[in-house]
């Protein structure tokens, strides 16, 4: 059988790890497949100083709209990112009639609803296994391993960069800065690293498993999204003295009224697999119905573990190439004309525990108002910590952990606890999930 022909757009960090790959696994590939699979069409930027691929076989050109438009290409492969650009080449490729494959998951999060709508309604498949914590299988998990499981929440670190810097800040007492310095030289980080510590980018990532996960729509802008950026060293240690360890996590859960969708750092049970996994590595834990619950660990950035993933894709499309178009796996889980739509809630609707954290007077019966206010919006107590004061101040931190709570209550309940006399600044709330 003749060789399916890809085109490649980027030649970065991921595009290069993706020819390597796709180059030294050829013959593995061609067992597996039943056909060879070539890299014909490569655009980058200073493409003519590569050193991946062989010019004498491969065109190169600066012009990714060249390979979009090159009538032997039949799987465009977009790692170029950006919202742009990347759609404009994404949509040209589908009108083209041809196959994508594409890791950006800023495009899938945002523009992913009217990308499949055109790819189905040209016959072509568009696929993103890359796009969500690199290397690990998880759409295909979600898509395909977990179907006929009704999905019940789902939890996941699903930034590395994010990860390794509380890794590293938790370990080896490291500074934010420096640790997120390293981990964009490493190439874990995204062009814009806002989008790793103010968690933009697991927002995007969420947002995908969550529409695999519950047969809705793509809707990044519903998601609630805080960062790692407010994190300090104190909180990280008052959380180990408890018995936790803060993740910045991205959660979505069914319940009766909607959908919980947010992402924000989150105290686990430092016994939880969740809690250990460490560094640039990504995990996600599944719920399901009929299985209970699934974790899915590995690499969650990096050259040649995101390749696996796009690579996969790859395979999997050129399988599918003369496979009916109303008989493929559907590109987002569910059928197009099954899709539901489950409210999302809005964060003032989610239902969490919380870590809190205050600068108290140190003078008797503080502990016994701040109590009182919580007893007042009928919230539990699960854990109360007063930290000694330092010498010569009159300061103490009280930090407490709270049982489930509706958000709106809780928010009540801190702006009249920031009210008391003998509370100063503001009451650090970090959510806090036991993932049972
Ligand atoms: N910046 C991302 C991360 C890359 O750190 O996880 C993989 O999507």
């Amino acid at each position: 059988m003749e060789a399916v022909k890809v085109g490649l757009l980027g030649l970065g960090t991921v595009g290069g790890g993706t020819a390597t790959v796709l180059l030294r696994n050829a013959a593995e590939i061609q067992a597996r497949v039943g056909r060879a699979i070539e890299v014909s069409h490569v655009a980058g930027l200073g493409i003519a100083d590569q050193t991946i691929v062989d010019p004498a076989k491969v065109k190169l050109t600066e012009d990714a709209f060249e390979v979009v438009n090159d009538p032997e290409v039949q799987i465009v492969v977009e790692l170029i990112g950006g919202y742009t650009l990347a759609k404009d080449l994404v949509m040209k490729a589908i009108d083209n009639g041809k196959h994508v494959v594409t890791a950006n998951k800023a495009l899938i999060a945002t523009h992913g609803t009217e990308i499949m709508q055109a790819a189905t309604a040209k016959g072509v498949t568009v696929s993103y296994e890359a796009a969500v914590a690199g290397g690990i299988p998880i759409i295909k998990a979600m898509r395909e391993g977990l179907a006929g499981n009704q999905i019940q929440w789902l939890a996941g670190i699903i930034n590395g960069t994010g990860n390794f810097i509380l890794t590293e800040m938790r370990d080896k007492g490291r500074d934010f800065d420096d640790v997120l310095k390293e981990a964009q030289e490493l190439g874990y980080a995204e062009a814009d690293p806002t989008f790793d510590v103010e968690g933009i980018d697991a927002a995007h990532k969420l947002t995908i498993l969550a529409s695999l996960a519950f047969g809705i729509e793509l809707q990044f802008e519903k998601t609630y999204t805080e960062g790692i950026s407010k994190i300090t060293t104190e909180d990280v240690n008052y959380a180990e003295e408890l018995g936790y360890r803060i993740k910045h996590l991205g959660i979505a859960r069914k319940t009766d009224n909607g959908i919980e969708l947010r992402v924000h750092p989150t105290l686990i049970p430092e016994k939880r697999l969740l809690a250990n996994v460490d560094g640039v590595m990504n995990a996600v834990l599944v719920q399901g119905d009929a299985v209970g619950p699934t974790l899915y660990y590995g690499a969650g950035a990096g050259a040649e573990p995101t390749a696996s993933a796009v690579v996969a894709d790859i395979i999997d499309t050129v399988r599918s190439i003369d496979v009916p178009a109303d008989q493929k796996v559907p590109l987002l889980g569910f059928r197009a004309d099954s899709m539901r739509d489950t409210p999302v809630l809005s964060i003032d609707d989610a239902e969490t525990s919380y870590y809190l954290r205050m600068s108290a007077e140190d003078k008797p019966g503080v502990l016994a108002e701040v109590s009182e206010v919580f007893a007042a919006h009928s919230i539990s107590l699960e854990a109360v910590l007063q930290k000694e004061p330092s010498e010569g101040v009159n300061l103490v931190n009280l930090v407490l952990l709270s049982q489930q709570v509706q958000e709106k209550n809780m928010n009540g309940a801190i702006k009249e606890v920031e009210a008391l006399a003998a509370i100063q600044g503001e009451v650090v709330r970090i959510r806090m999930e036991h993932l049972g």
